[in-house]
């Protein structure tokens, strides 16, 4: 593969918006958006019987690792790293959803308010054994930089699990423009009654950032919803066993 005339391709892939910086961070910071938020990521079908088991599935014995939750709105999973024995650092760009965090994790987490799209400089090189971000690289603008920061914070067998919107389905539900180019995306959430943004990538791309970020991919998954969201979703269960909705990756740090 020749490196430079991809670099290129990547760079000019790269979306300018004006607000290039902390996407969607007016919705998130809003209290009742948080609050709502909170209330509903706790019981619904996408978040807590699809999403988070599915995450949580991917993740060796975390007993005593090191763990960055990045984008861990609420602490719904950062909770459940503690309850496993990990010791939580969670960061999020939003002081609300800092707030739910500090109190759904009771004091056992450290938690810190933290824009993902800056140089994570709090932070000493190989600090962490895992970093875990659910539905959250999705508003970062620069994957490059992000994904160079996660691995300078991972100690060498480090890895990640992260969760996005599944390509497929952002390009066949809110674009219809060129597939290969990097989109900044507008969908309406209307159970919240608001407009929420975030860039859509190709798999391609994606997979040409971490390799060229210095990761492997260790597995890759697109989940179906638990048995119990058939039960209590039957809408929600129909559509997610039959349509990928996000996308899981584990990679982890390449040999130096
Ligand atoms: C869809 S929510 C997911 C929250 C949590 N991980 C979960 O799954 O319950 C996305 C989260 O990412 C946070 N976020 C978005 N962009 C961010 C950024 N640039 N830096 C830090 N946090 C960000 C938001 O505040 C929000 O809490």
């Amino acid at each position: 593969m020749n490196k430079n005339k991809n670099k290129n391709k990547i760079k000019n892939n790269f979306f300018k918006p004006s607000e290039q910086k902390s996407l969607s961070f007016d919705v998130y910071n809003d209290r009742e958006f948080a609050d709502s938020y909170s209330n509903k990521a706790e019981y619904n079908s996408h978040n807590a019987l699809y999403e988070r088991p599915a995450m949580l599935s991917m993740l060796n014995d975390i007993k005593g690792k090191k763990v960055l939750d990045a984008g861990c709105g609420p602490g719904l999973h950062s909770s459940v790293l503690i309850d496993r024995g990990a010791d939580v650092t969670a960061v999020d760009y939003s002081g609300e959803m800092v707030r739910h965090t500090l109190e759904a994790t009771e004091g056992k987490a450290r938690v810190l308010q933290t824009d993902l799209n800056l140089p994570l400089d709090m932070f000493e090189d190989e600090e962490f054994d895992v970093v875990f971000s659910s539905l959250t690289v999705h508003y970062v603008n620069d994957w490059i930089k992000l994904f160079s920061e996660f691995n300078r914070i991972l100690k060498q067998n480090g890895y990640i699990v992260f969760s996005t919107h599944h390509p497929f389905m952002d390009f066949s539900f809110h674009s219809d423009g060129n597939y290969f180019e990097t989109e900044l995306l507008t969908d309406d959430w209307p159970s919240y009654n608001v407009k929420m943004k975030f860039y859509r990538r190709s798999l391609g791309e994606i997979f040409w950032i971490l390799k060229n970020t210095g990761f492997e991919l260790v597995e890759l998954s697109e989940p179906r919803p638990v048995k119990e969201c058939g039960e209590k979703f039957p809408d929600a269960y129909n559509t997610l066993t039959r349509k990928p909705w996000f996308i899981i990756f584990k990679i982890k740090k390449s040999d130096k």
